[in-house]
Order: C-alpha cells, then structure tokens, then sequence
C-alpha cells in the first residue's frame, strides 16, 4: 500500500504541467454561453430588448448549462460502461445541445444592419432552387408559421444533391443532426422568442424578422459549406 501512494506521490511530483494541462483541457470542453455580436437593444423595434435579454442570457444559457450537466452524466456512465444511462441522457443530450447549436447560429443570422436581399452566390442559389427571392421567402416564412408548437423554420444546404432546402425542426432539434442539411439561416419560432412584444401572432414576428436577418451571415456559411 505505502509502495503504490509513493507511486502515485512521484507521478503528481513528477507530472505536474501534465495534469495542469488535462485540467485545462477538461476546462475547456465545458460549453459557454457565446456574447452577442450586438447590444440587446440593437434589433429594435423589431425584436425588443427585453425579449433578446432573457432569450440570450435566460433561455440559451439554461441550453448551455443543462448541456454541460447532461455531458458530464455521459461522460459518468460511460466511464462506468452503464448503457441504459447512456440511452436515458440521449434526449437531454438533443435537446439542450439542439438549444445551444441553434442559439449560437441565429445570434449570428440577426444583425442591426440586416434586412434587404442576399447578393451574389447565394443569391444565385435561391434563384435556381426557388425560382425567386419572394418565393424562397413566402417559402420559409410558411414553414415557420406552420410549425406546431415549438421549433424552429430552417434554410438549409443540402450538400448531396447541391441544393438549398427550406424545412421545419420542431423543438430544438438541430438541423444537421436530425435532416443532415447545413445550416445555413434558422428562425426560432418557439414563445420565448416574440410572445412578449407579438403575443400569439406569430406571422407578424416572421414579417419582422426579414428587417434584421443578417445576409453577409447566411452568405458565408453558404460559401464555407461549398468547399
Ligand atoms: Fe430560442
């Protein structure tokens, strides 16, 4: 016994930077709620203030604390080889890093300075995919409104068939891990982000939005994705 605490003693004396770096490492896996890319105000008067406050700093980061939760009980029974644990966290696993994958792009999708039409590539893209710009609108528009409940209207990439695709995620199941398409611009339709300024009127959230979705955004991931 006093042979193997001696052993154990020598590695920690010996392996200090070691285990400092794993401890960082170990740190650094743990998720964090991202900054906006704009005050919480900036949106206004199309999405309020008080809505992106508790959005980003209440809904997304309960996403992102539950994930980290959720990874670490992973990490436990898969340690400990319990297969049943690892199946009863799969949905808490979907769901919270749904909520974290989608929150983190469309902070990105939104912009003071959005609104407007894209241009170039993707532009092109709509045109071919969609016939017009006001088609793929009406299009995702229509998705989103339609979602039942919770969940988020989506413009994808479908990179088999080349293609961009509009679609429906209900809750926060996140696009690529559920259709496989990239994602490229999503609209969360869930309450929490238009019931306090648009009640129970969805559609007119959804007319709102198009005045800040950022297109250099949904532009270059369209572009990242192509390569
Ligand atoms: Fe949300």
């Amino acid at each position: 016994m006093l042979n193997k605490m001696r052993v154990f003693f020598l590695f920690f004396r010996n392996n200090t930077k070691l285990i400092a770096a794993l401890g960082c490492l170990a740190s650094r896996q743990k998720h964090s709620l991202p900054d906006l890319p704009y005050d919480y105000g900036a949106l206004e008067p199309h999405i309020s203030a008080e809505i992106m406050q508790l959005h980003h700093s209440k809904h997304h980061a309960a996403y992102v604390n539950n994930l980290n939760v959720t990874e670490e009980k992973y990490k436990e029974a898969l340690a400990k080889g319990d297969v049943t644990a690892q199946v009863s966290l799969q949905p808490a696993l979907k769901f919270n890093g749904g909520g974290h994958i989608n929150h983190t792009i469309f902070w990105t999708n939104l912009s003071p300075n959005g609104g407007g039409e894209p241009q170039g590539e993707l532009m092109e893209a709509i045109k071919r995919d969609f016939g017009s710009f006001g088609n793929f609108k009406e299009k995702l528009t229509a998705v989103s409104v339609g979602v039942q409940g919770s969940g988020w209207g989506w413009l994808g990439f479908n990179q088999g068939q080349g293609c961009l695709q509009v679609t429906a995620c209900y809750n926060q199941d996140p696009l690529q891990g559920t259709t496989g398409l990239i994602p490229l611009l999503g609209i969360d339709v869930w309450e929490h982000a238009y019931y306090l300024q648009y009640k129970n009127v969805r559609p007119d959230y959804l007319k709102a939005i198009w005045n800040v979705i950022n297109w250099e955004n949904v532009s270059a991931r369209y572009t990242a994705c192509k390569k």
